[in-house]
C-alpha cells in the first residue's frame, strides 16, 4: 500500500504541472506565435449566465434618450428593431463618439435611425465562443446580437466572452488541482 508521505510527493508534483500549465495559459495570451486556445461552447452557455434583460431602442428614437438608456443600464450598445421587430441595426457607443459627437451633430435632433451601423454582424446561439471572438477580433466589433432564427434573443459583449473565459478556465483548473489533492471524494 502506498504510504501518505508517497502519495503527497505525487500530489505535489501534480500540482506543480497544474501550476506549469496556468502559466502557459498566460503565456498563450501575450505570445502571439502560439495558436489560440479551442473553445468548443456554444454562445447560448455564455447567455445563461447573463440576466434575461435585453435593452433595444427603434429607429425614431433619439441619440439622446439612446445615450440616456445607455448609461442608465452601464451598456455600450443598443440593437435597433423596427416596429414589426425586425433587427435593423446596432447603435453603440463608437457609433454616437464619431457620428454624432465628432460631426457636431444635436443628439436631441438626430435619430438612431441616421446613424445606426446598419451592416449588422450577427451570431445563432450555436455558435461557439471562439467563434465570436474571432468574429470580433476580425471585424473590431465589441458587441454581437445573438439572433435564433429570426428572432433576437440576446447580446454578448466582448467582457462577456473574456469573462467567461477566464471563469471556464480558472474552474477547470482549480477543480483538477482539488482533485488531484484528495479534496474531492471519488
Ligand atoms: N481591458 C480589457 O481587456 C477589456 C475587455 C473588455 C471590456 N473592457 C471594458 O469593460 C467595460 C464593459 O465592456 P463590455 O465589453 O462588457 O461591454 P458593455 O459595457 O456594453 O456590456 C456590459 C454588460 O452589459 C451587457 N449588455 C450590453 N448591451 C446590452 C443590451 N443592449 N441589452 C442587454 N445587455 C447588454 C453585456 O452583454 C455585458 O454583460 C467597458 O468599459 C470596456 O471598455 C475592457
Amino acid at each position: 500500500m502506498p504510504s501518505s508521505q508517497g502519495n503527497d510527493g505525487w500530489a505535489s508534483k501534480f500540482i506543480l504541472v497544474m501550476r506549469q500549465i496556468r502559466l502557459e495559459f498566460q503565456r498563450e495570451r501575450t505570445d502571439k506565435s502560439i495558436k489560440p486556445m479551442k473553445i468548443p461552447y456554444p454562445i447560448s452557455s455564455v447567455l445563461s449566465q447573463k440576466t434575461d434583460a435585453l435593452w433595444c431602442v427603434a429607429p425614431d428614437t433619439t441619440v439622446f434618450n439612446a445615450i440616456g438608456l445607455m448609461a442608465t443600464h452601464n451598456i455600450g450598445a443598443l440593437p435597433v428593431q423596427s416596429a414589426d421587430g425586425r433587427l435593423v441595426g446596432i447603435f453603440t457607443e463608437r457609433d454616437y463618439t464619431r457620428k454624432v459627437a465628432l460631426q457636431g451633430k444635436s443628439s436631441k435632433e438626430t435619430r438612431v435611425g441616421e446613424i445606426l451601423t446598419a451592416n449588422l454582424m450577427t451570431v445563432t446561439p450555436e455558435d461557439t465562443v471562439e467563434d465570436c471572438m474571432r468574429l470580433m477580433t476580425e471585424n473590431r466589433v465589441r458587441h454581437l446580437p445573438v439572433v435564433a432564427g429570426t428572432k433576437l434573443t440576446g447580446i454578448v459583449s466582448i467582457g462577456d466572452l473574456v469573462n467567461w473565459i477566464i471563469s471556464t478556465q480558472n474552474a477547470a483548473i482549480e477543480q483538477m488541482e482539488q482533485y488531484i489533492a484528495g479534496g474531492v471524494a471519488g
